[in-house]
């Protein structure tokens, strides 16, 4: 099996968790478009879908399923979305797309997080994948400071802008072993938007797809 293959596995279980009537928080990159395009076959069950970035609303009404404002569909049951790293208390490294915020803010309106990956995503200890940052631009400068003043190098992704016009540091070289205190410490950062460590509100459920099919840790 593909890598492709295994996290369309993986998307696949999670359809086990969409019940008649939900508003279903969609995440985003390629392991939750393939949960898009399976949740266009049974469009007809849900009521409504979130989505955690314009590129995931574009891909859900091209398949004829409605998109909600979060603001207008009230706390949401299930969220699903993919992951970056996970680690076995299902602390999770995403923002590898760029969607982290609105990911994070969607992930916290919902009851459960169903996060699916591939295998390869679960690891030991988070922090191999460069954790992502959004920051405000003007805070670039400060913001790279404080990360090497944490032992770690900042490299901005150049050329991105958010879905919420602000830029990305990526933090490379970064061993995350308490990863609630580190979203706390860089939620304390003024210029921090948000860090792609998904801790305090970690998934529920995670599904990985491994060679031989879906497993749920
Ligand atoms: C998007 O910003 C990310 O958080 C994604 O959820 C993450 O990068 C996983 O992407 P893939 O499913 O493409 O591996």
């Amino acid at each position: 099996m593909t890598q492709d293959e295994m996290k369309k596995a993986a998307a696949a279980a999670a359809l086990e968790y969409v019940e008649p009537g939900m508003i279903v928080g969609i995440g985003t990159g390629s392991t939750a478009n393939h949960f898009i395009d399976l949740l266009a076959e049974i469009k007809h069950k849900i009521d409504a879908t979130v989505a955690s970035s314009i590129a995931s609303e574009e891909r859900l009404k091209a398949h004829g399923i409605t998109v909600l404002d979060l603001n207008n569909a009230g706390a949401l049951s299930l969220y699903v979305d993919g992951a970056d790293e996970s680690n076995k208390s299902l602390h999770l490294i995403k923002g590898g797309g760029g969607a982290l915020t609105r990911e994070k803010i969607v992930a916290a309106a919902s009851d459960k997080f169903v996060c699916i990956a591939d295998e390869s995503k679960l690891v030991d200890t988070l922090g191999k994948f460069p954790l992502p940052v959004e920051v405000i631009p003007m805070a670039q400068s400060y913001i790279g400071r404080e990360i090497v003043k944490m032992g770690a190098t900042p490299i901005l992704r150049e050329g991105f802008t958010t879905d919420n016009g602000n830029i990305i540091i990526d933090v490379h070289g970064m061993e995350i072993t308490d990863a609630i205190k580190m979203e706390a410490d860089f939620n304390k950062l003024a210029g921090v938007v948000t860090v792609g460590l998904f801790a305090s509100r970690p998934a529920d459920v995670l599904i990985l797809g491994t060679p031989t099919g879906a497993v749920t840790v």
